[in-house]
C-alpha cells in the first residue's frame, strides 16, 4: 500500500505552458537532483542561527558548530551500516568530488589497474583512468554485470588489479547490480571494492558490512543532493587503513590539513581533517543527517513499496502507448531503482524532453546521461555511428546529433498524479505526431538556432529564456540577483 511519504519542498509550484495553460510542475528527474525534505529545510534554518567557525573557534557557536557537525558524520555512518573499526567517513562535495578523492587518496599509478563495468556513470571511470590504467568487465546481453569476466579478469591480472568498481545502481536503466557478490569475488583475490552509491542510496537501504564479512563494502560514495538536502555535501566512506597513515600527504593541502607547518615541510593531521581542507560544509553536512533522519523514519523499505507502486504503474501505462520503446530490463527478478528510459519512434529524446517540458511542464533528463557506452548499447549503435557523432561534436561544436534517451525518474516525492501527467503528455504527443504538429517548428529552430546548435536542445520558436522565467514567478529575492551592479 502507498504511505504519504515525508513532506518535499516546492511541489506546489506552476509554470505556464506554451499554449498558456498554468499548470503544477512535475518533476520527473529524480535521478538527477531532488527536491528538499522540508524537515532538511527547517533543520539547516534552525542551524544557521547557531553556526560559528568548525573546528577552530573558541565561543560557544563554534562549540558547538563543530559538535553537531561531528555527530552528522556519525549519524550517516551509521546510517550505511559501515563498520567503526574499519570504515572512515570524509565529507566532499558530491560522488563526483568523492570518487576523484578515493583516487588521488589512493596513490595509485598508471601499472596499476581498476575494473569498472561497461554500464558505469563517467564519474566512476574518469577518476580512475586519470590515475590508473581502466579494463572493463563485461555486460550480459541484458546490460547485468557478467560476474564471470570479472573473475577472469581478475585470475588474468592476478596482482595488478588494486580495485573492482561498480555502481550501486545504473543512472539510466536503474539496474542494481549484485554487488555484495561482486565484493566476495573481489575479497576472494584480496582486492577492494568500491561500489558508487550515487542512484542507490535514495532508494534502498546500504549496508556497508563488517570487515570480516566477506561480502562487505570497501569504499562507497554518494551524494546528499540526490537524497533530499541539496546543500553541496557528498560522502566518501573508505577504510581508515587507507586514510590514516601520516605519511599519505592531503590530497587538498591547505587549512585544517596539518598540526604544525614549517617553512620546510608540513606535518600532516590525522584522517578526515587530512583530507577536509578548509572550512568544512558544516550546513550540507547537517542537512545530510537531517535527510538520513527522515528516510530512516519513514523507512527505507517503504521508500523501495511507494517507489515500486509508481513504477510499475508508469511501466504498465506506457508499454500500452504505441510508438513507445522502453529500454529497462523486462526480467522481474531484476532489482532496479524507479527509472523509465524511453524513446518515441520517429522523434529525437531532444525533442520530447522539450515537449514535456515546454507544452506540460513536466521536467526529465535526455540525452548521454553521462553513461555513454551503456546508451549507446541500448540503442543498438555501432561504434562508428558513434565515430561520427564524436566528429560533429569535436570538429564541428555541433552536438544535434547525439544519440540518447528520455528518462523519466521517479523519486520519493512523486505522486500518481505525476504519473497521469506524464502518461497523458506522451500519449497526446503520439497521438499529434501522425499529424506532425511538433517537428517542423522544433526542427526549424534546429536548424537555424545557433544555441541549439551548440547544445543539442530543442527550443520552441522564438524561444527567449527570459520569458520563460517569468513563466514560474520566482521570487524577487531571487530575481535581483541577474541585475548588473557594474556601470
Ligand atoms: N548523474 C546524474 C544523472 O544521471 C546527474 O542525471
Amino acid at each position: 500500500m502507498y504511505q504519504q511519504v515525508p513532506a518535499c519542498v516546492g511541489l506546489q509550484h506552476h509554470v505556464t505552458t506554451l499554449s498558456g495553460n498554468t499548470v503544477r510542475y512535475v518533476n520527473l528527474d529524480n535521478t538527477a537532483t531532488t527536491p528538499p525534505f522540508v524537515d532538511v529545510l527547517d533543520a539547516v534554518n534552525d542551524f544557521l542561527g547557531w553556526y560559528g567557525s568548525i573546528h577552530r573557534g573558541s565561543g560557544y557557536k563554534s562549540f558547538f558548530s563543530t559538535w553537531i557537525f561531528e555527530q552528522a558524520r556519525k549519524r550517516i555512518f551509521e546510517f550505511v551500516g559501515a563498520d567503526t573499526g574499519y570504515h572512515e567517513l570524509i565529507f566532499t562535495s558530491n560522488t563526483t568530488a568523492a570518487i576523484n578523492k578515493a583516487a588521488r587518496v589512493m596513490s595509485l599509478s598508471k601499472d596499476d589497474i581498476v575494473l569498472v563495468s561497461q554500464i558505469e556513470h563517467s564519474s566512476n571511470d574518469l577518476p580512475w583512468r586519470q590515475r590508473s590504467t581502466v579494463i572493463r568487465y563485461d555486460v550480459n546481453k541484458d546490460t547485468t554485470i557478467n560476474k564471470e569476466s570479472i573473475r577472469n579478469l581478475l585470475i588474468k591480472l592476478h596482482g595488478r588489479v588494486k580495485l573492482v568498481s561498480v555502481t550501486g545502481a545504473s543512472n539510466v536503466t536503474g539496474y542494481i547490480p549484485p554487488y555484495h557478490e561482486i565484493a566476495e569475488l573481489s575479497h576472494s583475490f584480496n582486492v577492494p571494492i568500491f561500489v558508487d552509491c550515487a542512484q542507490l542510496i535514495p532508494h534502498k537501504k546500504i549496508m556497508m558490512g563488517m570487515q570480516n564479512d566477506p561480502r562487505h563494502l570497501d569504499y562507497i560514495a554518494f551524494s546528499a543532493h540526490k537524497m533530499g538536502a541539496p546543500f553541496g555535501t557528498g560522502v566518501l566512506i573508505g577504510p581508515s587503513e587507507v586514510f590514516q597513515p601520516r605519511d599519505v600527504p592531503s590530497d587538498e593541502p591547505g587549512g585544517g590539513t596539518t598540526d604544525i607547518l614549517t617553512d620546510e615541510k608540513p606535518f600532516w593531521t590525522t584522517s578526515p581533517d587530512r583530507f577536509e581542507s578548509g572550512t568544512p560544509n558544516a550546513v550540507g553536512a547537517i542537512a545530510l543527517a537531517k535527510a538520513v533522519e527522515v528516510l530512516s523514519a519513514f523507512g527505507m523499505d517503504n521508500v523501495e513499496k511507494n517507489e515500486a507502486i509508481l513504477w510499475e504503474y508508469a511501466v504498465g501505462k506506457l508499454t500500452k502507448i504505441p510508438k513507445v520503446k522502453l529500454y529497462i530490463n523486462p526480467a522481474e527478478s531484476i532489482d532496479h531503482t524507479p527509472i523509465i528510459p524511453f524513446n518515441i519512434e520517429g522523434y529525437p529524446h531532444g525533442l520530447v524532453a522539450a515537449i514535456l517540458g515546454f507544452e506540460y511542464g513536466i521536467g526529465v533528463r535526455h540525452g548521454r546521461h553521462c553513461a555513454d557506452s551503456l546508451v549507446l548499447y541500448l540503442l543498438g549503435l555501432s561504434k562508428d555511428e558513434q565515430k561520427r557523432v564524436v566528429k560533429q561534436v569535436v570538429d564541428r561544436g555541433r552536438k544535434t546529433d547525439i544519440y540518447g534517451v528520455v528518462r523519466p525518474s521517479i523519486g520519493l516525492c512523486n505522486i500518481k498524479e505525476d504519473i497521469d501527467r506524464l502518461i497523458e503528455s506522451v500519449s497526446k504527443i503520439v497521438k499529434d505526431g501522425t499529424k506532425y504538429k511538433y517537428q517542423p517548428e522544433y526542427n526549424k529552430t534546429m536548424v537555424a538556432g545557433r544555441i541549439t546548435q551548440q547544445t543539442g536542445e530543442y527550443r520552441p520558436e522564438g524561444f527567449s529564456l527570459e520569458q520563460l522565467l517569468k513563466t514560474g514567478k520566482p521570487p524577487n529575492s531571487l530575481m535581483s540577483l541577474s541585475r548588473t551592479y557594474n556601470k
